[in-house]
């Protein structure tokens, strides 16, 4: 029989607890021990537990250590156990998104790998076939819903008419939400992965503080429903898009036309989408949270490295990162969108005439708008536009918004 792999588990929660049963069946893979933050807390999985991370990166009889704690506060004891030539298994998109460049710079040096698959869309293989299957590409666009938890809320708003925070809470009881969940509501965890996504589809190293990144809390259930009647669905949007030398890389709701296949992605299930030469285009999707789905993408990553591991070159060339170059990156002012208002305005002659006036003093062309009823103060206005630039819309509105008798309550891009 061939050697044991012996790993190390940081974390114990939804993940780690999936991790540790998929990997039950295997008698070649030992888990020498599980690092928790509190050992008192019940588990339902036994294994040997600590709370100390460091007994777990300084262990010489642990090959491989699995990270499924989460946050920027394991990149100390990973780096320590990269130097002590551990091979990385994680599913921490933040981690790898704050501070990919640093940790694989140090993977490349001490000659082992750092395998991520359960990070960007949890169950969905994408990291693995972008890097191996689709290699010979050259990608124009990478796109998708990339938040499992958002898309839960989402659908369930819609489909159910259930407030957004109990379609919140129910997201966390269902094991898909961050431990802080404003990383998911706020957009921040899709943002991570469209950084580590765009990094490996176009070669180039991403920075996070020049992505755009907007989240759903600002979504209504009247701005669902009035995007139903006009035949779209909201969904959270993660895009990274060529733009001549530069990359358009974004985060924010959209309404989606309901004749695209992406409408239909529903409650946790992720979508990534790609075009490239010269595949032309392909679309994954599964799903995107949860503990199992999440689960077969660390043991599988577990597996690939069990398979390598022992031979002369422990580390896996293609799924290495060598590139060091910073993408150029658009900002969102100067990208183009059609756009959805939601406008609340007073309930006297000449408002749509100011709103007209507005339009065109920026060249933004009007394709529908709509009055949804008033109340004896105020008008419900509906907007749609063509294709215009964020910087002429975000004027337009001021402007719109100068004498207080109109107030956009809410700007979502279209697709
Ligand atoms: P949980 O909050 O359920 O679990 C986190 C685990 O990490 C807990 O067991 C916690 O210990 C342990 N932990 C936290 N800090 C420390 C520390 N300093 N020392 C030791 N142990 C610590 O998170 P998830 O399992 O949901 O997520 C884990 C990772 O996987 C995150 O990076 C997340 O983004 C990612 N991920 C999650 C998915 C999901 O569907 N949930 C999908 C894809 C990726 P204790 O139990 O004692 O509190
Ligand atoms: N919180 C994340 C989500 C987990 O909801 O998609 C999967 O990465």
């Amino acid at each position: 029989m061939s050697k044991k792999l012996k790993i190390g588990i940081i974390g114990l929660g939804t993940v780690g607890t999936g991790v540790v049963k998929v990997l039950s069946k295997y008698d070649d893979i030992e888990i020498v021990s599980c690092a928790v933050k509190n050992l008192s807390k019940k588990r339902e999985v036994e294994v040997p537990l600590t709370d100390d991370i460091y007994s777990i990166v300084n262990n010489p009889e642990i090959d491989v250590v699995v990270e499924v704690a989460g946050g920027v506060g394991v990149l100390e004891p990973l780096k320590c156990a990269i130097k002590n030539n551990k091979h990385i298994v994680t599913a921490n998109k933040e981690l790898l998104a704050r501070h990919g460049a640093e940790l694989f710079d140090l993977a490349r040096e001490y000659g082992v790998s750092i395998l991520y698959e359960a990070a960007v869309a949890g169950g969905i293989p994408i990291i693995m076939p972008i890097k191996t299957s689709l290699k010979a590409n050259d990608f124009e666009l990478v796109a998708g819903i990339l938040n499992g938890t958002t898309n839960y809320i989402l659908t369930k708003m819609e489909s159910d008419k259930i407030s957004y925070e109990e379609c919140l809470a129910r997201a966390q009881e269902l094991g898909y939400a961050e431990t802080d969940p404003t990383g998911d509501v706020e957009g921040f965890d899709a943002m991570y992965k469209i950084a580590i996504l765009a990094n490996i589809v176009f070669n180039k190293r991403i920075n996070l503080n020049d992505i755009y990144r907007e989240g759903i809390t600002k979504i209504t259930a009247q701005d669902i429903e009035i995007a139903d009647e006009l035949g779209y669905k909201i969904k959270l949007i993660a895009m990274a898009k060529k733009e001549g030398d530069e990359l358009d890389i974004r985060v924010h709701p959209m309404l989606v036309d309901k004749k695209l296949p992406i409408s239909e992605i529903k409650n946790a299930t992720n979508a990534v989408f790609l075009k490239g030469h010269p595949v032309d285009r392909v679309m994954f999707t599964g799903p995107g949270a949860g503990e199992f789905p999440t689960a077969s993408s660390v043991a599988g990553d577990i597996l690939a490295i069990k398979a390598e591991y022992g031979k002369c070159e422990t580390i896996l060339p293609m799924m290495s990162c060598n590139h060091n170059i910073y993408a150029r990156q658009v900002g969102i002012e100067n990208t183009k969108n059609c756009y959805y208002l939601s406008i609340t305005a007073s309930n006297k002659p000449g408002i749509i005439g100011k709103l007209g006036n507005a339009c065109a003093k920026y060249g933004i062309n009007i394709s529908y708008i709509i009055q949804k009823g008033t109340n004896h103060d105020n008008a419900k206005i509906i907007v749609v536009t063509e294709e215009c630039y964020e910087k002429d819309m975000t004027n337009m509105i001021k402007e719109l918004e100068e004498d207080k008798t109109a107030k956009v309550e809410n700007k979502i891009r279209v697709m």
